[in-house]
């Protein structure tokens, strides 16, 4: 899948793009908005749920604190969060903007990063202004029952990160990547009962980022509810509309 030749012919891959945020509840299509657009824009995919997943994976100390709070459907800490972003949001790949999938997720996330922003932004000087400018908001609005539909049907390629989806969007050979001919995996927290748990932790804990952003104008709702080819269009609207590219 390619991007919008109109959004792709005013984008330099060297240009600076700053700070996105995809917004949206478990199921939004978050993740893959977000590979669509680092892809683009050749700036990373900051997903806080992979980065969790990933320290579980390998057993270190904030994997073995997230595993079980992850399972559960809830929240990880701020503080556990906020460490493992800060770290990764310095490496030397963000220095043109970054994108974040999954954070924040709560108004004390939001509230650190205009703080880590608004640092960086007087530490590294007029050079690196914009790359650290307030974050463009883009809020995935997608209908309850179809996020059901859409976590339960989700697959993922363990190697290279694809996503899938066995009713609406299905690999060609099934089971296996389109890609690399990996074994598509099924999350672990995509079961129905933590499903509904991750739904009313975004509600209580994530939706009040919806006013956060708002009153800075810089917050745009897509609806999510259309095909991935034209929430990218959309979404790649809201980025030149709002963003400094
Ligand atoms: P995380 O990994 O961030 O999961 P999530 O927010 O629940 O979001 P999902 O990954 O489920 O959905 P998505 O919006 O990315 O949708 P996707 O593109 O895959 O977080 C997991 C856990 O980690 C949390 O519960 C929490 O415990 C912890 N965590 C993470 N960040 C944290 C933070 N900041 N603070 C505290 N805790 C944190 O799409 C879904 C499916 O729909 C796919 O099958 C896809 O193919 C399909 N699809 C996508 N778009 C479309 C479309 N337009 N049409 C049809 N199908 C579509």
């Amino acid at each position: 899948m390619t991007a919008p030749t109109s959004a792709v012919s005013s984008i330099a891959s060297e240009r600076i793009v700053g700070p996105i945020i995809l917004l949206g509840a478990p199921g939004a299509g978050k993740g893959t908005q977000a590979k669509l657009i680092a892809k683009t824009f050749a700036i990373p995919q900051i997903s806080t749920g992979d980065l969790l997943r990933d320290n579980v994976a390998r057993g270190t100390e904030l994997g073995k604190a997230a595993k079980a709070i992850m399972e559960k459907g809830d929240l990880v800490p701020d503080k556990l969060v906020l460490d493992m972003v800060s770290g990764r949001l310095r490496e030397a790949d963000c220095q043109r903007g970054f994108i974040l999938d999954g954070f924040p997720r709560t108004v004390v996330q939001a509230e650190w990063l205009d703080s880590f922003l608004e640092k960086e932004r007087k530490d590294k000087g007029v050079t690196c202004e914009a790359a650290y400018a307030p974050p463009v908001v883009i809020q995935l609005k997608v209908d309850y029952n179809q996020l059901l539909q859409r976590i339960a049907g989700r697959r993922s390629c363990p190697a290279c990160g694809r996503i899938y989806n066995v009713y609406l969007q299905p690999p060609k050979v099934e089971g296996k990547c389109d890609v690399d001919g990996a074994t598509l995996v099924q999350r672990a927290d995509d079961r129905e009962d933590v499903v509904a748990e991750r739904l009313k932790a975004y509600e209580a804990q994530t939706l009040p980022l919806v006013d956060y952003y708002s009153s800075g104008g810089r917050l745009v709702t897509v609806d999510g509810d259309q095909p991935v080819e034209e929430v990218m269009r959309q979404a790649f609207s809201a980025i030149e509309h709002v963003n400094r590219v």
